[in-house]
Formats: structure tokens, C-alpha cells, sequence
């Protein structure tokens, strides 16, 4: 039996969506598709959620593996390639905003398709079925950073080191083809069995130096916990320093099993931010090495001038302090 013709075959699918992104005005991006101007065909908003056993083209949906803002992820089968593979899919039903949650999923399509390393998860498809929109992506075995710290309090320091230096280097590879990923948190880091890194969830990314991704106005995005001090008081001049940012508060957080700024609401978490010295991770876990307590701090720098500038100076750092702590 010949398989069904992929989604990817069809119009308004991956080709168009790396293409999209780059037809913007000054993106630099060179893209591996042709080409081609076409838009979305009319999405049927108003059916259920989807469920295992539903089929997108030649991917059939297993279990539910995660839920977020506006999107399930399955993990699921791609029957044309005989391989698992997961598919992130909107839920209509939790979006307020359709065309705009429909133009994120496009983007978050096209920023993955532009990054490649063994540290984030790998892109494969991106189509529109009749009913929803959905990202396929390849299945990693592992669990959410953030579900092991609830469940389990702070890393060993060691394995927490080794874990968000893998960190760094996957978003060395997102600042390198030119993005920022602006939602580095434990909940976006899938850990594998062997304590394996992967980076996820693209959904906020922007171009460097742009507005969004998209191409839209800058917004305050990301998560209060984590956000840097500049994605609070100037989106605009967000760059990757607030990407390294984001990666102390998860690394302070794998440390020593707590946030460095805690509140009653947003407001608080974010005055956090911009206003309070962090406790040195040290002071909560006396294990912590010294030096690691304060590569975490000098992540947390205030001012993006302050911090580690670039993938190479935090890797140098991880290096030097995995080195001591061995
Ligand atoms: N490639 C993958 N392999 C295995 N599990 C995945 C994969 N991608 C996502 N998941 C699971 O799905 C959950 C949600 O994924 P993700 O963070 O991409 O979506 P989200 O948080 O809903 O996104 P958004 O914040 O854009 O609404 C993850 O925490 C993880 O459990
Ligand atoms: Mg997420």
C-alpha cells in the first residue's frame, strides 16, 4: 500500500513556513526551500481537541505527552517513515486569539527549522490539516527539568552543572542562526535517562535584533520566574545576554531547588529581577562549589553587560568550573 502523500507535500506547509520567515524584510536567513507564495488553507476552529488515534496526513496520535498555554503534545507515529515522532497541536479550545496562536505555531515552526544540534530538539514537519495546525518534531525519551525539580528538589551539583552546560551550547546554536530563544526555563528542558539534555519549545523565539520572529511589535514574553531584567523594562533591546540570564535562574534553580526571586504575583517576581541581589546559591546548598555558586551569580548580572557575553565565554566558564569541581 502506498502511503497517504505527506502533509508536507501539501500546500501551505513547511516550505512556506521557513519561507514566510524569511521573505521578511532584512532577515538573513537562507532558506533551504523554494520560494512560494501561498497562505494557510481555512482552518475549522470550532472541532474538539484532537485525541490519540487521530491522524494529521500519515502521523497517527499515541498519548498525550504534555499541555501547554495554547497546545497538546502527543507523541506519535509517523507511518510513512515507520518512527515515533511528536507532534505539538493548537488546541482551539484554550485559544483566545486564533489567527495570532495559529502565526505563533508558524513561528515557532520556522525559528526550529533554522537551528540544528544534538542539544534541541530536531524540526520535521509543520502542516495545516483541515483542523489543526501541527508541529512535528522528533520524540525525545525524557522528562521536563522543571517536573524532576518539583518531584525532587536540587540536582546533585555536579549533574545540574553538566545538564545547563548542555544548555549553553544548544542555545549557542540558537543565538548562532540568529535567534533568541526568550523562554529558557526547567519546564522547556527535556531530560533523558543518561542525564541528556534536549531544548525545547520555540514558541517565543525572536530574530535577534528584532521585534519578533514574526516580525510584530515587541511584547513582554516570557515566563515572570526567569524573565531577565531587560525583558521587563525594554523588549525591544532583548538579545541573547537574556537568554543567559534566563539559563542562571534555571541553573540557580537545579542548584538549589528554589527561585532567586519568589512573589505574591508578577509584579513582585519582576521587581525581583531588576532591584534584588540574589542569594549566592552557596548560602542554600553549602555543597555547591564556591566557583559554581558564582558563575551562577555572574549569569544573573543585572545589566546583559555584566554577564557572560557570548556561547564561548559561558562555555569556557562551565569548563573551568566543571574542571574544579571534579
Ligand atoms: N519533542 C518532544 N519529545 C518529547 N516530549 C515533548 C517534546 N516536545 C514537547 N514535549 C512534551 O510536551 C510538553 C509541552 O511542550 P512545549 O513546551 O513545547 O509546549 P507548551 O509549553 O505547550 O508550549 P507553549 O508554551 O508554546 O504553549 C513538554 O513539557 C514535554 O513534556
Ligand atoms: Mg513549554
Amino acid at each position: 500500500m502506498s502511503p497517504a502523500p505527506r502533509p508536507a507535500d501539501a500546500p501551505g506547509t513547511s516550505e512556506d513556513v521557513t519561507g514566510t520567515v524569511s521573505d521578511r524584510k532584512g532577515d538573513t536567513h537562507t532558506h533551504a526551500y523554494p520560494r512560494r507564495e501561498a497562505s494557510p488553507p481555512p482552518v475549522d476552529t470550532a472541532c474538539p481537541p484532537p485525541e490519540p488515534g487521530t491522524r494529521f496526513g500519515t502521523y497517527v496520535l499515541r498519548d498525550k505527552l504534555g499541555e501547554g498555554v495554547s497546545c497538546l503534545v502527543f507523541r506519535g507515529w509517523d507511518e510513512a517513515l515507520g518512527s515515533p515522532v511528536a507532534l505539538k497541536v493548537l488546541n482551539w479550545a484554550n485559544v483566545y486569539d486564533r489567527a495570532a496562536a495559529l502565526k505563533q505555531l508558524r513561528t515557532e515552526a520556522a525559528a526550529l527549522a533554522r537551528v540544528k544540534h544534538p542539544r534541541v530538539v530536531r524540526f520535521l514537519d509543520f502542516g495545516f490539516d483541515p483542523r489543526w495546525p501541527y508541529l512535528v518534531t522528533e520524540l525525545f525519551d525524557g522528562r521536563p527539568l522543571g517536573e524532576l525539580l518539583r518531584a525532587g528538589g536540587a540536582l546533585p551539583p555536579r549533574w545540574a552543572l553538566y545538564l545547563v552546560s548542555q544548555m549553553a551550547d544548544a542555545l549557542g546554536a540558537v543565538w548562532q542562526a540568529g535567534l533568541v530563544h526568550r523562554d529558557v526555563k526547567p519546564d522547556n528542558i527535556l531530560v533523558g535517562a543518561d542525564g541528556v539534555g534536549k531544548l525545547i519549545d520555540f514558541g517565543l523565539a525572536k530574530g535577534a535584533g528584532k521585534g519578533s520572529a514574526d516580525g510584530s511589535a515587541p511584547e513582554l514574553a516570557g515566563t515572570a520566574a526567569y524573565l531577565a531584567p531587560e525583558q521587563a523594562t525594554d523588549a525591544a533591546a532583548v538579545d541573547h545576554r537574556a537568554d543567559i540570564y534566563s539559563l542562571g535562574v534555571t541553573l540557580y534553580e537545579a542548584l538549589t531547588g528554589r527561585l532567586p526571586f519568589e512573589g505574591r504575583n508578577r509584579v513582585q517576581v519582576i521587581f525581583g529581577h531588576l532591584n534584588t541581589p540574589p542569594v549566592p546559591p552557596v548560602q542554600w546548598v553549602p555543597e555547591v562549589p564556591g566557583l559554581a555558586s558564582d558563575l551562577c551569580l555572574w549569569m544573573l548580572s543585572k545589566s546583559p553587560a555584566d554577564r557572560p557575553q557570548n556561547h564561548a565565554e559561558l562555555r569556557q566558564a562551565f569548563d573551568t568550573v566543571m574542571g574544579a569541581a571534579r
